[in-house]
């Protein structure tokens, strides 16, 4: 399986890919560490010949921006495209480019919580369990349909960041596990259903 990764930040789960594939758990290579931020942690993971970044504020445009990552993530040739801690809304020329291979993490349970800060926002509505989701990237922000879940009890001492670290490695195993499924069979979507090898999960 070919992976083209993209992220803003530090990079944790573009980590857990890279060992998951290193420890031989995940039959799959990244092709390409795509980023905003030039500054980004996670390109470092990578050698030079598999980074792009740019600065999406310099160019002002996000249009232009999408279709400048979108033609350097085609020329890697990925299987599959992961927003991973990648924290720029893609436009919807971008999404079309890429859609039923694209796919998201978001620190939350969908449909609850997209967005930001969902990790406060968790424990401000009380919820009893917090979680993540991986999903299929559509344009409307974090509103695709959700392939898998990983879910924790919130304790009554959680403050936003306790939460963050506890769900964090979850967050790992789960994209890892996301993609080693799709390394091994047909995963898509229709309707809101997800399939494997055309049938419905
Ligand atoms: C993760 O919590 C991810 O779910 C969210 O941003 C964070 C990125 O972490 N969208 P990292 O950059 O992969 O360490």
């Amino acid at each position: 399986l070919r992976i083209a990764v993209l992220a803003s930040g530090r990079g944790s789960n573009l980590r857990a890919i890279l060992d998951a594939i290193a420890d031989g758990r995940l039959d799959a290579q990244v092709v390409g560490v795509f980023s905003d931020k030039p500054a980004a942690a996670a390109l470092e993971m990578v050698d030079a010949g598999r980074r792009w970044a740019m600065d999406a504020r310099a160019l002002g445009d996000r249009a232009a921006f999408d279709a400048a990552m979108g033609d350097a993530v085609a020329a890697s040739a990925p299987d599959w495209i992961v927003c991973a801690g990648y924290m720029r809304i893609l436009g919807p020329a971008f999404v079309a480019r890429f859609r039923g291979r694209l796919i998201n993490i978001h620190p939350s349970l969908l449909p609850r919580h997209r967005g930001l800060h969902t990790h406060a926002r968790a424990l401000q509505a009380g919820d009893a369990e917090h979680g993540a989701s991986v999903h299929f990237v559509i344009p409307e922000l974090d509103a695709g349909t959700v392939i898998a879940q990983v879910r924790l009890p919130v304790r009554q001492d959680d403050t936003p960041d306790t939460l963050a670290e506890r769900l964090l490695p979850l967050e790992h195993r789960l994209l890892c596990a996301v993609l080693a499924l799709a390394a091994h069979a047909a995963l898509s979507e229709q309707d809101g259903t997800v399939l494997l090898d055309g049938q419905a999960v």
